[in-house]
């Protein structure tokens, strides 16, 4: 994402200790609890950085929320990868960058035989399992248990050894009342090619008893990729009342071109992942209680989905909405360290997610593909980093999907009802010049709620003096407080995060 400049932070320490924001107006009483956010906190080690915005190593955020007060900590997780370059200085390969100091014969070695290498920086998500364990997430094959207190790790988890076919973890978990979530990863080499996998780890009375997550996953289904040179990249899936919806979209991992770019001339992952705009999106719709995937081809035009934002049945059909690129233009490695920081990307509407909507006809039978229309929900705005009022709507009939504007100046938030599209608020940070950067925002429901809409959004705010926490009305996005982290104190860039609210930190046990 374009246009962060200096806001793009390398930060070279934690703040351990809460301090004491300034807040301004006031924050209801009923929002207690704290927010959660992780991501890409430190790029920069002496010399080297890191090239790429999803490669910064892991930090978490803390923002405690009681008696309208807030206290701001963050910490920059120790995962192995971590103190790996600290002590050696050398960058571990991840999603855009290298070690430019390894061999060929050393990645060779990786290759073909297992690798010893800890990909664990992860610093995609952070979310809770079970009610009382927290997770660091990325899309590894590990997953950091954190200790709930100190964020210290726990236990670096490697879904690997519970599930021996499932080669990588999932940074977005749908996460469901009792705890359990519903999650999917891949296997590169399946018995007939590369497969995508999709896993339950049971929450509830067996969740509690769980040492770790992976203790109680269990395989709900295995799907095989259309293509057999390689799988298509998610990172998210859709989930109705009773199906798990699950795209095969434009950006593929080509396998050769892995072997080629990454083992040969130690090109970074996303040097594997080929954009081809000839692909059609091949949408599969698997019952999430017995696994069984539904023998239909349903396919909709090119495009490519970070974050689909919610589905739900509707008579005979499914709505799927998602925040989508143009398969014409997209790529992974636009999001490089280099135009992250500048304004490269900035004029370039091609570029753009945009909120569309899908419809997949439940009842059409064809044994040939079946066409899904896909329609713009808005065309004239980015939209990123979906919300909804996930506890209460999520796979079910909704109406407001909230978002982060980062490709657009002056940076937003922004607020969409996707039945009438032409009820859209923005709440606009900063300005051309003095930029801000909101985080993705985090929907509290008020406890007495009488609509949908009826809680606030939290966002991190990043700016070059104070960064804040802007706490913001859902129904029309207005400010009502705003929480000043002292200037001394810096915050980093975030993807993702949750609110515990005081019975959660009680499980959780903080
Ligand atoms: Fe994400």
């Amino acid at each position: 994402m374009p246009g962060y400049g200096n806001l793009l932070r390398s930060l070279s320490q934690s703040t351990d200790t809460p301090v004491k924001a300034n807040v301004k107006g006031s924050i209801p009483d009923w929002v207690e609890g704290t927010l959660y956010r992780n991501g890409p906190g430190r790029f920069k080690f002496g010399e080297k950085f890191h090239q790429h915005l999803f490669d910064g190593g892991a930090c978490v955020h803390r923002f405690r929320i009681q008696n309208g007060q807030v206290f701001y900590s963050n910490k920059l997780l120790d995962t192995d990868s971590y103190k790996k370059t600290l002590e050696t200085g050398r960058l571990t390969t991840n999603f855009g960058s290298v070690d430019v100091e390894s061999s060929i014969f050393e990645r060779f070695q990786k290759f073909f035989k297992s690798s010893n290498e800890r990909k664990d920086n992860t610093n995609v998500n952070i979310a809770p399992y079970a009610n009382h364990q927290l997770y660091a997430l990325t899309e590894t094959n590990l997953m950091c248990k954190l200790d709930p207190k100190d964020l210290s790790i726990d236990a670096t988890v490697n879904v690997t050894e519970y599930i021996q076919d499932l080669k990588t973890t999932f940074a977005h978990p749908h996460v469901e009342k009792d705890g359990t979530w519903l999650t999917m990863g891949a296997n590169h080499r399946g018995p007939n090619g590369p497969e995508f996998k999709f896993v339950r780890y049971k929450g509830g009375e067996e969740g509690a008893k769980a040492g770790n997550a992976c203790e109680q996953a269990e395989l709900i289904a295995t799907l095989p990729s259309s293509y057999s040179y390689g799988y298509s990249y998610f990172h998210s899936f859709g989930l109705s009342e009773n199906y798990i919806i699950f795209l095969e979209q434009a950006v593929m991992l080509n396998f050769k071109e892995y072997f080629k770019n990454t083992v040969i001339f130690n090109g970074p992952l996303c040097s594997a992942l080929v954009t081809d705009k000839n692909l059609p999106t091949r949408i599969h719709l698997i019952n999430r209680k017995t696994g069984e995937i539904v023998d239909k081809k349903f396919v909709t035009e090119s495009q490519f989905t970070f974050h689909c934002i919610n589905a739900y049945e509707n008579q005979d059909e499914i709505i799927l909405d998602l925040s989508s690129y143009d398969a014409d233009y997209f790529t992974t490695a636009v999001y490089s360290y280099e135009n992250s920081h500048s304004d490269k990307l900035l004029a370039d509407k091609s570029i753009f997610p945009l909120a569309r909507r899908v419809k997949i006809p439940l009842n059409k039978e064809d044994k040939g593909e079946i066409y899904c229309e896909i329609k713009d929900l808005k065309s004239d705005f980015p939209f990123e980093f979906p919300v909804i009022n996930y506890s209460r709507y999520n796979g079910l009939k909704y109406k407001y999907v909230y978002g982060a504007n980062h490709y657009k100046l002056p940076f937003s938030v922004v607020k969409l009802n996707v039945d009438e599209p032409t009820e859209f608020y923005e709440r606009i940070y900063g300005s051309e010049l003095e930029r801000q950067i909101p985080s993705e925002p985090i929907f509290v429901e008020n406890p007495e709620a009488k609509s949908e809409d009826d809680g606030v959004l939290l966002v991190l705010v990043l700016c070059e003096k104070n960064d804040y926490l802007s706490v913001l009305d859902a129904k029309d996005l207005t400010e009502i407080a705003r929480a000043d982290i002292p200037e001394d104190v810096k915050s980093a860039y975030t993807f993702h995060g949750f609110f515990a609210s005081q019975e959660t930190l009680g499980k959780l046990n903080v």
